[in-house]
């Protein structure tokens, strides 16, 4: 009776290991699974004040350089500037896959966009990690923006 007991619990954890082996993520369905978070432009625009922000071209040189003084103090430690990830995602190709009102409202509203925000909270679970508010003023969001512009090489 014991040794029946014994295979029965081998056998149904052998099948338990097996599917679960099967349904966690190998690092292929991961790449699948993240790159349309990650890589293409949502029209995503999260919530927060920004329902339309207008691009200057050429850059505002102003705004950049401000916008790269916010950087080193308060998001350098968390995020490169390239596509590596830190804390956070590199941010380099952020201008690309996000919208300028989704960028600057998850700068300025960070805690509503994570609780909320279908992108947000994706990213919450790829870093692993949630990005505390930073306290920026609508001024500084613009200057990061234009920062982050710069960073991706528009002009
Ligand atoms: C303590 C670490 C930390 C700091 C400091 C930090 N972030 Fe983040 N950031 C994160 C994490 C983690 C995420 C992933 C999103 C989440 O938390 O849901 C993120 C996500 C982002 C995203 C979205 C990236 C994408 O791929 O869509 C932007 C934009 C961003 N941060 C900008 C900033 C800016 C600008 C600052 C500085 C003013 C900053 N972050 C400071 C940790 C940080």
């Amino acid at each position: 009776m014991k040794r029946k007991i014994f295979l029965a619990t081998t056998i149904f954890s052998g099948i338990f290991f097996i599917t679960r082996c099967n349904t966690s993520p190998n690092s292929d369905n991961e790449v699948r699974e993240i790159n349309p978070v990650r890589d293409t432009l949502s029209a995503d625009k999260g919530m927060g004040r920004f329902k339309e922000v207008p691009l200057t071209h050429p850059l505002n040189d102003t705004d950049v350089i401000e916008g790269q003084a916010i950087y080193k103090a308060k998001c350098f430690s968390c995020h490169k500037l390239t596509t590596e990830k830190l804390i956070g995602p590199g941010l380099h190709g952020v201008t690309d896959r996000r919208t300028p009102e989704w960028i600057m409202n998850f700068m300025t509203n960070t805690s509503v966009m994570i609780d909320s925000d279908a992108i947000a909270q994706q990213l919450m679970v790829t870093c692993n990690a949630r990005m505390p508010n930073q306290n920026l003023t609508d001024d500084d969001a613009r200057d990061m923006l234009e920062f982050l512009r710069k960073n991706d090489g528009k002009n």
